[in-house]
Formats: structure tokens, C-alpha cells, sequence
């Protein structure tokens, strides 16, 4: 068994025993004793573990635990506000003593009752929050320019973007390179941003704001990700189905990998043949999906359909007409949404209420009437809930195939 396993094992056995036996109980004492050793084991390999509790699902740093899926544990340290746990240090056995009363304090806390923060040990847990840079108070806003650092109580672990950013960046690398997706850690980071769209235990949308050009496919692929799960949650899709449609967001513009840079960056109109290179990225991106897991056929239509309008214009053509996946109109909304809110190389970002209006203007005749209806009204709903994130990236050299010029270019209001 992996130490992370071992660990988390020894951790739930300790809080059963926690609430089975009276403090000072051996049996007790040897659990919580076996919770820090195994956390000792863990350590050696890992100075400083982070596990994140998703429903039944357990991430480990950035790595979903198969062996832990429907874990009732995980369940039952969400439901109590334990969202996140991060080992910053040794942590010494009085420590883990603690932490263990800390989250069962949580765990049996009779509903509304105030339970006392956590105490500042080696070991922090909470729910997930959302910080956007590493540094002072102030650099959390939300769209509408309030600093919510207030809310964000010190026992609330930060959680930022910067890890999915720097993972979608080397996926990217990694389909270019050798044709194949990584799905697994496409996975995990679809549940992680799942995670960070219910920081402070409510809905926000942490949306990343491009830091350059080059960095376009990265930070839209993200964003299209969040509001695509945010709209499948309002729209009450179990999660399953959320997750999956995240992953087709996170995945839509995946053939952009086989479009040359240069007319990915390209400030100006492109030209008949480079639009025609451009407008290869849906079946590109659909094909590089299948090739990699056939059961992807939910996130492959997307790829290919997501620049399809329901009149039938978009691209590609189709011979014969007929209605896109369900999954595509949802994409294709929080597509142009994304694209619209961002700096481009030929135009400034737009407000998020001018490109609402442009959505909805263009309802029946680009995007699906229900599906934009539902978009614009959950995004009015949570205006104030949608946070800027600015990405802290460590690749500073990376650079991604990026940028999109195949938005229809809006006419301007
Ligand atoms: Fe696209
Ligand atoms: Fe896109």
C-alpha cells in the first residue's frame, strides 16, 4: 500500500476511534498514535503532502486516488468543512493529536453550531479557498472590485490555479509531442478546479486572467472548464455528468496543439489559407481525443462541434445538417464567453455584461436559446462570486501553442 493510502487509512481509523472511545482511552491514543506514524512514513517521501476531499473522491497533490474512489471518509470530511488538508512541516504527535480533535470537532458539531478555528500546527485543513498570487491582502477581488480577503478566514487553506495551469501546459506539450492525451492528470485537474468552484463551501467561479499572449489555449481551456461545470451544476447535472462535461471543456480546443503558433498569436486578420489551418483544430483536437481513449466521445463531439452554430453556420461545414451533441452547445456558449472577457492580440478584453448581451443577441441563431438563458442568468446570478485569478506560474519559459482567432469576430455593439 502507498504511504498516502496508509496514511489516509490510519487517519480515518483515528477519528473512529475518536468518536467511538472517551479521550483518554489506549485504544484512542494508539490510533492517533498510528495516524502519526504512518504521516512520519508519508513525510519521508513527500515533506509536504496535500489531499483534497471532492465528494468520495480523493486527490493527492494532483493525483486522483483510484484505490480511495468512493471513499465514505472523504464524503464525510467535505460535508464538515474539511475540504483540504496540507502537511507543511514535520508535525509532531501532539500535533496530529490535535488535528485529529480539530476535524472531529467539525465532524460532530450539532448542525449551525460555531466550532472553534483550527489550531495553527504543521497540519492546515479547511475549506478551499482561492488565492490568486502568493502575497498580501487585497490581491482577491471580486469582479465587482471588493476584497474578499476578509472573508477568507486564516484557517481557510488557499488553494491557487497555478498547479492546473502548469499541468495543462505540459498536457499540451505532451499531445503534441507524442499524439497522446494524458488523461488521467486531464482528469485530476478538472476535479481540482471542481474543487475550486465550491471554495468557502458556496459556488464561485475562479476564472484565470491571461498573463501573456502565448499562454491563451492554457488559461481559456481552464476557464472554459470552470464555467462549463458552474452552468452543469446550476443546471442541475449530477456530478458525474458535471465532471465529464468539464473535461470536454477542458479538452475542446486540445487540436490547436497542430496549429502553427504564429497564426495562433497573429494580431491581425488572417489570411484564406492560415484560417483554413486554424479551422483544422475541431477535427484535429476530436481525432487526437479518440486516438487516446475511445470512450471519449462525449468530449471528441465537443472538440469537433464547439465552433458549430445551431442555424448550422460555424465550422466545419457539414453536409448534412443536423443537431449537435448537447454537450456542444454548453462548450460553445462559455467558449465565446471566455474568448469575448479576454485581452486579444486585435482587440481588448469586453465587460462580462457586453459579452452576456452579444450571447444573447446571437441566441437561436449561435448558441442554444435554453443554454444561454441558463448562462446568462447563473453568471448574473454569481456576478459578484466571480474571481480574477492571476496565475503564479514556475514554467516561465514554457510556451503553449495558443490563442484563438476563431471566435467569430463580434460585431461590435
Ligand atoms: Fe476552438
Ligand atoms: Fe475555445
Amino acid at each position: 500500500m502507498s504511504p498516502e493510502i496508509a496514511f489516509l487509512h490510519a487517519f480515518a481509523q483515528a477519528l473512529a476511534a475518536s468518536a467511538l472511545y472517551s479521550p483518554a482511552h489506549p485504544a484512542r491514543r494508539r490510533a492517533i498514535d498510528a495516524a502519526f506514524e504512518r504521516l512520519r512514513i508519508l513525510q519521508a517521501e513527500d515533506a509536504q503532502p496535500c489531499f483534497s476531499f471532492l465528494g468520495r473522491d480523493v486527490i493527492y497533490n494532483r493525483i486522483l486516488l483510484r484505490e480511495l474512489r468512493d471513499w465514505e471518509w472523504s464524503a464525510k470530511c467535505a460535508a464538515a468543512g474539511v475540504q483540504r488538508i496540507e502537511v507543511l512541516r514535520d508535525a509532531t504527535g501532539d500535533e496530529v493529536a490535535a488535528f485529529i480533535d480539530d476535524v472531529m470537532a467539525r465532524m460532530f458539531a450539532p448542525p449551525g453550531a460555531e466550532t472553534p478555528p483550527p489550531r495553527q500546527t504543521a497540519i492546515r485543513f479547511g475549506v478551499v479557498g482561492v488565492q490568486p498570487t502568493g502575497g498580501d491582502a487585497g490581491f482577491l477581488t471580486t469582479a465587482g472590485g471588493s476584497s474578499m480577503i476578509g472573508d477568507l478566514l486564516s484557517s481557510t487553506i488557499h488553494f491557487t490555479l497555478t498547479e492546473e495551469a502548469d499541468t495543462v501546459r505540459w498536457m499540451h506539450g505532451e499531445v503534441s509531442r507524442t499524439g497522446a492525451v494524458p488523461l488521467v492528470e486531464a482528469e485530476a485537474v478538472v476535479r481540482s478546479l471542481s474543487v475550486a468552484l465550491h471554495a468557502d463551501g458556496r459556488l464561485m467561479i475562479p476564472l484565470l486572467r491571461l498573463k501573456a499572449f502565448d499562454q491563451y489555449t492554457t488559461t481559456h481551456s481552464i476557464n472554459v472548464s470552470i464555467l462549463v461545470m458552474a452552468l452543469a451544476e446550476s443546471l442541475g447535472h449530477v456530478p458525474r455528468d458535471v465532471r465529464a462535461l468539464g473535461t470536454a471543456g477542458l479538452l475542446h480546443d486540445l487540436g490547436k496543439v497542430r496549429v502553427p503558433p504564429d497564426i495562433l498569436t497573429k494580431p491581425g486578420a488572417l489570411s484564406p489559407e492560415e484560417r483554413e489551418l486554424l479551422e483544422r483544430h475541431p477535427a484535429d483536437g476530436a481525432r487526437l481525443i479518440l486516438n487516446s481513449d475511445r470512450a471519449l466521445t462525449l468530449q471528441a463531439a465537443v472538440a469537433h462541434e464547439h465552433h458549430v452554430w445551431i442555424d448550422g453556420g460555424g465550422y466545419p461545414r457539414r453536409r448534412f445538417s443536423r443537431d449537435c451533441h448537447y454537450a456542444s452547445t454548453v462548450v460553445h456558449v462559455c467558449d465565446v464567453f471566455d474568448a469575448l472577457r479576454t485581452d486579444r492580440p486585435y482587440r481588448e478584453a469586453w465587460t462580462s455584461d457586453r459579452a452576456l448581451e452579444y450571447i444573447e443577441r446571437r441566441s437561436g441563431k449561435e448558441f442554444d436559446p435554453e443554454v444561454t438563458e441558463a448562462f446568462a442568468s447563473m453568471m448574473r446570478r454569481h456576478e459578484r462570486d466571480v474571481v480574477g485569478v492571476d496565475e503564479r506560474s514556475t514554467l516561465g519559459t514554457s510556451t503553449d501553442a495558443a490563442h484563438e482567432a476563431n471566435t467569430p469576430e463580434p460585431v461590435p455593439a
